[in-house]
């Protein structure tokens, strides 16, 4: 039997997701799942890059099982976990870290705007951030990372150390590709539609949260800020009326341009309001399915247990080789249970 290419992927539970890690993220996961051994992680280690209110890592971490549940992953297909429940995630990016240059990470687009964003935490790991996201990917041999537009620097760099390490010391890592879906891969903030719609936002106006009910989806885009030449068509000039075609087509199936035929003559109100419908229509029964998964945290905890012994397995096979390669001495056998 041909076993089957590896994918990977991870968000992290820093929040209520939105409608863009939805459609740039969770979307492609589901469609893709079953052509692959897919593994979805919980980035939780990746979220201590920011100062976490008590209890919120925890809360969001259960959000964010019952959110993959509910939109289609399949735990027994896939490997649904919880990075920090697999400790060679760290492990590696120590490795990862002695073959990493610190211009390397300083120059990377998030750690600029996060640096930015949190002043007052400018940390070790915020700047780690992308090795953390290597050591992700490198540990399962993964051929494919589907991702939003945003983390295509980080992914790049997981390929430039996989390279490296084969390099210095022997083929070690396969060399992962991105997938980046053709549409949707940046969905835009709808207060201000030049920026990314972002969970952080402290306009909860500007996104649109996997939380939101139908009447708050609806109001949120009757807010949205457009422009006022009443064309609705897709235009570099025009990101608020692009950025919900964008949105209304990703969540319709319809092409650009049958919705641009769709609205011809039509005016913003009845537009915006078509897109609200469409979006509310998907996302109201994903939102009830995971409140109801998420009352059961003992299921939760199974599947994430059953997960991180799955991905343990994967995991380990390849730190151990990593360790022989870069010239440890060996552990015993039995001393740890985890390196074979
Ligand atoms: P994060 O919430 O930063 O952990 O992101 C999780 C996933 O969602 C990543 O693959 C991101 O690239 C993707 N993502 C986040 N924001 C957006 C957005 N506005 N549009 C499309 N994809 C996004
Ligand atoms: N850094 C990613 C984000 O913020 C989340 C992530 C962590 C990830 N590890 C990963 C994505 C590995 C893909 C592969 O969106």
């Amino acid at each position: 039997m041909e076993e089957k290419k590896i994918l990977f992927s991870a968000i992290q539970p820093s929040g209520i997701l939105t409608i863009g890690n939805y459609l740039g993220a969770i979307k492609n996961f589901k469609k893709l799942q079953s052509d692959y051994q897919s593994i979805f992680a919980l980035a939780d280690l990746h979220t201590l890059t920011v100062k976490q209110e008590q209890g919120a890592l925890k809360r969001n971490t259960y959000e964010l099982t019952a959110l993959y549940l509910a939109c289609g992953l399949d735990p027994e297909q896939s490997i649904l976990f919880a990075q920090s429940h697999v400790p060679a995630h760290a492990e590696l990016t120590w490795i990862l870290n002695t073959i990493t240059y610190p211009g390397e990470l300083s120059r990377m687009t998030q750690f600029k705007d996060k640096s930015l964003k949190h002043e007052d935490n400018i940390n070790m790991g915020l700047m780690d951030y992308p090795v953390l996201m290597a050591a992700d990917i490198l540990l399962y041999q993964t051929e494919l990372v589907p991702i939003g537009a945003d983390q295509k620097q980080h992914l790049e760099l997981s390929r430039d150390l996989a390279i490296r390490f084969n390099n210095r010391f022997g083929e070690t890592f396969k060399v992962p590709e991105g997938y980046i879906a053709k549409s949707a891969a940046r969905v835009m903030s709808l207060a201000e539609p030049e920026r990314k719609m972002s969970k952080s936002d402290a306009n909860v106006n500007a996104f649109i949260s996997m939380d939101d009910d139908t009447d708050t989806i609806i109001r949120k885009f009757k807010r949205a800020v457009t422009d006022s030449d009443n064309k609705i068509i897709y235009a570099d000039e025009k990101p608020g009326i692009s950025n919900l075609l964008t949105i209304y087509t990703a969540f319709t199936g319809k092409t650009i341009e049958e919705a641009e035929k769709e609205f011809d003559g039509k005016g913003y109100g009845d537009f915006k309001l078509k897109v609200g419908e469409a979006v509310a229509s998907v996302i109201d029964p994903i939102r009830q399915e995971k409140n109801k998964i998420l009352a059961d945290k003992d299921y939760l905890d199974t599947v994430l247990a059953n997960g991180a012994e799955r991905a343990a397995r994967i995991a380990y096979r390849t730190l151990n080789k990593v360790y022989k390669k870069v010239g440890l001495l060996p552990r015993k056998r039995g001393y740890n249970v985890r390196l074979r």
